[in-house]
């Protein structure tokens, strides 16, 4: 089992090279995805050190020159490499004409790709990932850690993030204690991951629809384990990649260090926002917040959240403790 997985892993990696070699070294890689990347404002030094790469448009490129140099089927099959047609015969690539991120481990090994087209219309899907493999376990990948490992450990924060390209600019902007759950909700692997280096997540999540659901969505596992968390939006659906290539490093970290904000005041503002002056809406929303509160395992923070979001809330304190207790009783 032990030489399988080792199969898969020098399989997935000899891609990684593959598509990087496609990117720099060929016609097509340089003027179509080397040039996207440069066009997106990624420097140089972060293409190579993400091992950026660039699939071929051809629908068997990747799979014909693996055969050529001696790899199995089996193993491009069982990586996701390679896709094999229902017929049962056939094989055809799965990444044509994108460009691509591999996911590295802890020890910066390749166990997969997340590959992006370049096309604009809405028929493509804009990002096709590797599959789930006996290497590629996404639950307990977090993109970019193996970068960020050390970054996390010396700012003692890791900032959280939706996507590839978030981590990428963030990076850029020499800010690297970043990592993305690829646009997928958290799960307990990834946060056991993330407590390992740190108990401070600030979570930056798109300033859209779909960000805010996810900013609300996401965090009751992280109060569980007993992490801080903090939140912030960025302004008229930009995101971490887009607000720093817009705006420069500088503005970002400023924009940062001004808006993050401690997850339970941002939901309890949020919530509020939206109830109005409803009063029914309003008592939904001290149960939302106490109920949040009520994950939090340390009874120190539970106190001193109590006594702000009463002030927030203008609510007794005594009302959110009876709020809080039945809450904790229903729960055990
Ligand atoms: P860019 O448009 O390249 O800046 O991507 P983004 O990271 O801003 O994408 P978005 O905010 O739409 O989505 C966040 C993350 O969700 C992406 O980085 C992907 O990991 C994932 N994602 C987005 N679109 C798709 C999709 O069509 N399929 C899959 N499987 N994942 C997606
Ligand atoms: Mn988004
Ligand atoms: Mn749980
Ligand atoms: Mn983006
Ligand atoms: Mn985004």
């Amino acid at each position: 089992a032990q030489d399988r997985r080792e199969s898969l892993f020098i399989v997935t990696n000899w891609a990684g090279k593959f598509f990087m070699e496609t990117l720099w070294d060929t016609e097509d890689g340089r003027t179509i995805g080397l040039n996207y990347f440069r066009e997106r404002g990624y420097r140089d030094d972060i293409i190579k050190k993400f091992e950026l790469g660039y699939s071929p448009e051809a629908w068997t490129a990747l799979y014909d020159r693996a055969k050529a140099e001696g790899h199995k089927d089996e193993f491009l099959e069982a990586t996701g490499l390679i896709i094999r047609k229902d017929d049962g015969g056939s094989v055809y690539d799965r990444f044509r004409g994108r460009v691509l991120f591999p996911i590295h481990n802890l020890t910066g090994r390749i166990l997969g790709f997340g590959g992006r087209t370049l096309k604009t219309d809405k028929k493509t899907p804009k990002y096709v990932n590797s599959p789930e493999s006996e290497v590629y376990h996404k639950s307990d990948v977090l993109y970019g850690l193996y970068f960020a490992k050390k970054p996390i450990l010396d700012a003692d924060n890791c900032y959280l993030v939706e996507g590839y390209a978030d981590v990428l600019s963030m990076h850029q902007a020499g800010v690297e204690n970043v990592v993305s759950s690829s646009g997928t909700s958290l799960t307990h692997g990834q946060i056991r991951l993330i407590s390992r280096y740190t108990k401070n997540v600030t979570i930056l999540y798109d300033g859209d629809e779909a960000g805010i659901k996810a900013s609300l969505r996401g965090t009751d596992m992280l109060l569980e384990e007993g992490l801080n968390v903090k939140v912030l939006l960025f302004p008229d659906g930009n995101d971490p990649d887009s607000y720093v290539q817009k705006f420069g490093s500088t503005a970002f970290k400023a924009y940062v260090a001004e808006h993050q904000q401690d997850f339970i005041f941002y939901k309890t503002h949020i919530l509020l926002r939206d109830a109005g002056n409803d009063p029914i809406k309003r008592a939904e929303v001290i149960h939302d917040v106490v109920a949040s509160i009520a994950l939090i395992p340390d009874e120190i923070k539970v106190s001193v959240f109590i006594r702000e979001c009463s002030g927030l809330l203008d609510i007794q304190e005594r009302a959110l403790i009876t709020e809080l207790n039945k809450i904790r009783l229903a729960r055990h």
